[in-house]
């Protein structure tokens, strides 16, 4: 499966050249919507609140929200998943959270499993905070320093093995909580809490679909033909850090849960005067 899905890839002109095919989500990556409860236990949604998903992917998630009685509306650059979201009853529309255009009129944003994907996080902040009315919250969970470093190293030296520069086609930014923590205060935001955490992840599949699924930016680099080898070559190199006794994988991702609020009017003018 993971050979023709290979085979299969359009060299899409993004940035991340990353396409997100919702059948293949749900079969390979189900686990990253069912692992956001936590995420989205922190953002605590009460029933009317007006809040945004921003990287809603096929809408599971997003339909949590919902169901406590919110107000959602999702976001995410990928028309597929736009696509599959609405078929969900979610209000999704298509759009880069890099370029937001909503002036103060969310409660909360929310974001699970998209910002790692995102190279330009200062686009990202200055959006939410702009999104965010006064004294709203945004809680993101995302990979945070160290994630998936196992397969990251192995994806980095098969490209430099051929010629590439493997570290210039790492599409990720997983940034340490002190890191991110500053980029939100200069973006106007009062943390709340920044946590990274180890949260080693079994695949409900095979390896060689998480690769196709998440190595997009790594392997469309190279011709259709020497995809297939470069994908079983990074497999052998994680596979005795990664690959446990009984055939399952354990990957190693840390995750960065974050919460953050825009300062209320009277909260920056007090600062101001202090
Ligand atoms: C791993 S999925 C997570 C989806 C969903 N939040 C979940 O928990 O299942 C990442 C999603 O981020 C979206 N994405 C990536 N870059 C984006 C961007 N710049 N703007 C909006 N969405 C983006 C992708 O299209 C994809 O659906």
């Amino acid at each position: 499966m993971a050979a023709e899905i290979l085979a299969g890839w359009e060299m899409v002109a993004t940035e991340s050249n990353q396409r997100w095919n919702p059948d293949e989500y749900d079969r390979t990556a189900r686990f990253v919507s069912d692992l956001g409860a936590d995420a989205l236990a922190l953002l605590d949604p009460s029933p009317g609140e007006r809040i945004l998903d921003l990287g809603c992917g096929d809408g599971v998630l997003t339909e949590r929200i919902i169901r406590v009685g919110a107000r959602v509306v999702a976001l995410d650059s990928s028309a597929e998943q736009v696509t599959a979201a609405r078929g969900r009853g979610v209000d999704a529309r298509v759009g880069d959270a890099a370029s937001l255009e909503f002036q103060n009129e969310f409660d909360a944003v929310f974001s699970n499993a998209v910002l790692h994907w995102i190279r330009d996080v200062d686009a990202v902040l200055a959006g939410v905070h702009r999104t965010l009315r006064s004294g709203g919250r945004f809680v993101a969970e995302f990979g945070g320093a160290g994630n998936i470093e196992t397969v990251r190293l192995a994806l980095v030296a098969a490209l430099n093995r051929r010629g590439f520069d493997g570290q210039a086609l790492d599409p990720w930014y997983f940034p340490g909580a002190a890191e991110y923590s500053d980029r939100l205060e200069a973006h106007g935001f009062v943390v709340e809490s920044a946590e990274l955490f180890d949260r080693p992840t079994r695949l409900t599949g095979d390896m060689l679909d998480w690769l196709a699924l998440f190595g997009q930016r790594f392997f469309a680099a190279l011709n259709e033909g020497d995809r297939p080898t470069a994908v079983a070559e990074v497999c052998d190199a994680v596979r005795a850090g990664l690959q446990r006794a009984d055939g399952t994988w354990m990957v190693d991702y840390v995750r960065l849960r974050v919460k953050a609020l825009k300062a209320d009017d009277g909260a920056i003018a007090t600062k101001h005067h202090a």
